[in-house]
């Protein structure tokens, strides 16, 4: 398994992992995940980290941030492993690496935003001492 920067080719293979995902959170396209035209700007701008984890040449999970440098806040947008390959450990590595180029990049607070009852990523995000704070309530809109 190797992760690496994620290329505007990954995208189709990242929607489709993050389109079978219930645990997230829009909707767009009538789809829990990103629209590609979303994607494919949030790619080329190199602005946040976006990174793939890739197996026998096929992408099995992502982690998608957004990085506002200005005020050194990161958000952890997006983080899935197909379930295929889940249990192995490669969530655990997409956030390690996430979370070491973020504070090479200087942020200095990160947040996530989970589903309540979503106990796998609450445990991954405690292992790596994120604190569970207040429950709060997703509110959407398209512009
Ligand atoms: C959450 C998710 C990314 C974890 O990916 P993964 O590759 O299976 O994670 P890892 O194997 O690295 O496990 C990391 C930690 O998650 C927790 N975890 C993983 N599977 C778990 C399970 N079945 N039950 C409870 N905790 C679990 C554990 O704390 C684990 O650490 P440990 O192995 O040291 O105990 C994956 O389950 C997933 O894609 N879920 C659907 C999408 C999602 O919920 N994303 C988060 C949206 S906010």
């Amino acid at each position: 398994m190797k992760i690496r920067n994620m290329t505007i080719d990954d995208i189709p293979a990242v929607r489709e992992i993050g389109n079978n995902s219930p645990e997230l959170s829009v909707t767009e396209e009538n789809s829990p995940f990103w629209s590609t035209e979303r994607l494919v700007g949030w790619v080329k701008a190199h602005q946040d980290v976006m990174l793939v984890a890739e197996e026998g040449g096929e992408v099995v999970g992502f982690q998608i941030t957004n990085i506002h440098l200005p005020s050194k806040v990161g958000y952890l947008s997006d983080l899935v492993v197909d379930e295929s390959a889940r249990g192995r450990g490669i969530g655990s590595q997409l956030v390690e690496l996430t979370l070491e180029k973020m504070r090479e990049m200087g942020v200095t607070y990160v947040y996530a935003l989970t589903q309540v009852e979503n106990i796998k990523i609450h445990n991954l995000l405690k292992k790596y001492n994120f604190d569970k704070c207040k429950k709060m309530v997703w509110f959407e809109a398209q512009l």
